[in-house]
C-alpha cells in the first residue's frame, strides 16, 4: 500500500470510529464500544494532523467526566452497549461521593497521557493561536488530575504514584501480574464473557484471570473507591513505569504549555517539583541494574518484579534515564528483544517462558508503545534503531492491516494481526508516524 493509501485508510478509520453525537471515539467497534481514557489520547493526535476540531472535542468530551476530585477514569459510558463486559452496572463509580455526576465511569483510571498530548496536538496543528485558547481553558483541568495522583495514589510522598488495578496500567494481562495472582484466591465469579465473542479467546485473557481483576474491582468498591483504603488493602499495589513515565511525561509538557501561557509561575514551580522527586525516586527504585533497564515494582510486598517489557523502555519517551542507562537500556533492547528474526517491539520479553506471541499483552507488538518507543530513541539520538521501530510499525499495518496487536515473529507471515480490527489508536499513531 502506497503511503497515501495508508493515511486515507487511517482516517477512515477514526471518522468511522467517532461518535458525532457525543464527540468520542471508540477504540473498535464490538470489543470496546465507549470511550477509553488513554485511547482517547492517542487518538487526538491522529485527528490533529487532518481535523483539529475532532481532536478538541475528543479531549474535551474525556475531560467532561473528570470527577469532583480531578480523577479522569478509564472509561466512559457515553452511551450503552451490551457488547461490553463489565459495564457501568458492575464498576458502579456514584459509589465514590466524588464520582461524575453526568456521567457513568469506572472507579480506575489510566495512564496519564493528556498533558503531553496537549503538546502534541499543539505541535502538530498550524492555527497555534486557535489550539493555545483550548488548551488555555483545559490545562488546569489536567494539572487538578495530577494533583489527585500526588495527593492520593503516593503513600510514601515520594513522587512515584501506584496503580490498583492491572487494567489501570494499560497493559492489561501483562505476565508482570502472574507474581501479583499467585498472591490471591478470589472466588471464581459467574460472567458471561463479551470479547471473546469478538476476538479468538486464544488472543484474550482467561477467565481466570477475568476473577483476579473483578476480584480488585469488588474490593475498592466495598471501600466506595477511597484511594486510602485501596492503599492499606488492595492485593494489587504497583508502581509501574509505564504510568509513572506517562505522567512524568505530561508534567513536562504542562510546564512547557503553561510557560507559553504565562503567569502560572505558581504551577510551574509545583509542576517542577513534583518532576524532581519523581525522576530521582523512578531512578532509585526502579531501574534494575542486573536486566539493564526499568521494571514494576510491587509496592504491597515490597520488591521489584524482575521482568523486562515493552514498559521497561517507557522512560526513554520521558527524559528519565541518563545518557549511560540509555546506552545500557538500548543493548538490553537489541540484545533481548530485536533479533533478526523478530519485528519491534515485543510487549513482553521473547526469552521469557511466559512470552505469549498471540496473546494481548503476554507478547504482541502494540503501536503505541512503538510510537513512544521511536520518539524515546530520538530523544537520545539512537537515530538507526529509532527508525527500525518506525519501520517495523509502518511494515505491520501495511501487511496485516490497522489490528490492535501484532505477531513479532517475522516467521508468521499471514494473519498476524491480532484482537480487534480498524483499531482507532493503529490508525492515530501511524498517521503520525508517517508525517514526516
Ligand atoms: C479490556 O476490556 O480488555 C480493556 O482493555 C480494559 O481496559
Amino acid at each position: 500500500m502506497s503511503k497515501d493509501n495508508l493515511q486515507e485508510k487511517a482516517k477512515h478509520i477514526l471518522d468511522a470510529n467517532f461518535n458525532e453525537d457525543k464527540g468520542f471515539t471508540i477504540p473498535c467497534e464490538g470489543l470496546y464500544p465507549f470511550q477509553w481514557n488513554w485511547d482517547s489520547g492517542f487518538i487526538a493526535i491522529g485527528f490533529a494532523h487532518y481535523d483539529s476540531n475532532k481532536a478538541k472535542r475528543e479531549v474535551e468530551a474525556l475531560l467532561r467526566a473528570q470527577w469532583e476530585n480531578g480523577f479522569i477514569p478509564h472509561i466512559v459510558f457515553h452511551n450503552d452497549s451490551d457488547t461490553y463486559f463489565p459495564g457501568p452496572d458492575f464498576h458502579l463509580s456514584k459509589l465514590h461521593p466524588l464520582a461524575s455526576k453526568s456521567h457513568r465511569t469506572t472507579g480506575m483510571t489510566q495512564p496519564p497521557v493528556l498533558g503531553f498530548v496537549l503538546k502534541e496536538i499543539y505541535d502538530i496543528v498550524d492555527d497555534k493561536e486557535d489550539m493555545l485558547n483550548f488548551i488555555k481553558q483545559n490545562i488546569d483541568k489536567v494539572f487538578f488530575n495530577h494533583q489527585h495522583f500526588y495527593n492520593h495514589r503516593d503513600p510514601n510522598q515520594e513522587g512515584l504514584v501506584f496503580i490498583y488495578h492491572n487494567w489501570e496500567s494499560g497493559t492489561d494481562n501483562s505476565p508482570i501480574w502472574d507474581d501479583i495472582w499467585e498472591t490471591m484466591d478470589p472466588p471464581n465469579y459467574k460472567f458471561e464473557r463479551r470479547d471473546t465473542t469478538h476476538v479468538d479467546a486464544a488472543q484474550r485473557p482467561t477467565n481466570r484471570e477475568y476473577d483476579y481483576y473483578l476480584h480488585l474491582i469488588e474490593i475498592a468498591k466495598a471501600h466506595n473507591y477511597d484511594d486510602a483504603k485501596i492503599a492499606e488493602l488492595s492485593p494489587f499495589l504497583v508502581q509501574d513505569p509505564l504510568f509513572n513515565a506517562m505522567l512524568i511525561k505530561s508534567n513536562e509538557a504542562l510546564i512547557e504549555l503553561y510557560e507559553m501561557i504565562g503567569d502560572s509561575e505558581d504551577k510551574i514551580s509545583t509542576l517542577k517539583a513534583w518532576q524532581e522527586k519523581a525522576i530521582t525516586r523512578f531512578n532509585e527504585k526502579l531501574y534494575n541494574e542486573k536486566l539493564g533497564a526499568y521494571v514494576h515494582y510491587d509496592l504491597r510486598n515490597e520488591k521489584q518484579i524482575e521482568h523486562l517489557s515493552s514498559s521497561s523502555f517507557a522512560p526513554l519517551f520521558s527524559n528519565i534515564p541518563t545518557k549511560e542507562h540509555a546506552d545500557v537500556m538500548v543493548k538490553t533492547l537489541i540484545k533481548k528483544f530485536g533479533g533478526e528474526d523478530r519485528y519491534l517491539c515485543a510487549s513482553f520479553d521473547p526469552e521469557s517462558d511466559r512470552f505469549n506471541p498471540k496473546k494481548y499483552w503476554r507478547g504482541p507488538i502494540w503501536i503505541n508503545l512503538n510510537w513512544m518507543l521511536y520518539n524515546g530513541l530520538n530523544n537520545y539520538e539512537f537515530t538507526d534503531i529509532a527508525n527500525r521501530v518506525k519501520e517495523d510499525s509502518i511494515t505491520l499495518v501495511e501487511k496485516y492491516g490497522f489490528f490492535e496487536y501484532f505477531d513479532s515473529r517475522k516467521s508468521v507471515t499471514e494473519h498476524a494481526g491480532y484482537g480487534g480490527n480498524n483499531f482507532s489508536w493503529s490508525a492515530a499513531l501511524l498517521l503520525d508516524l508517517l508525517k514526516d
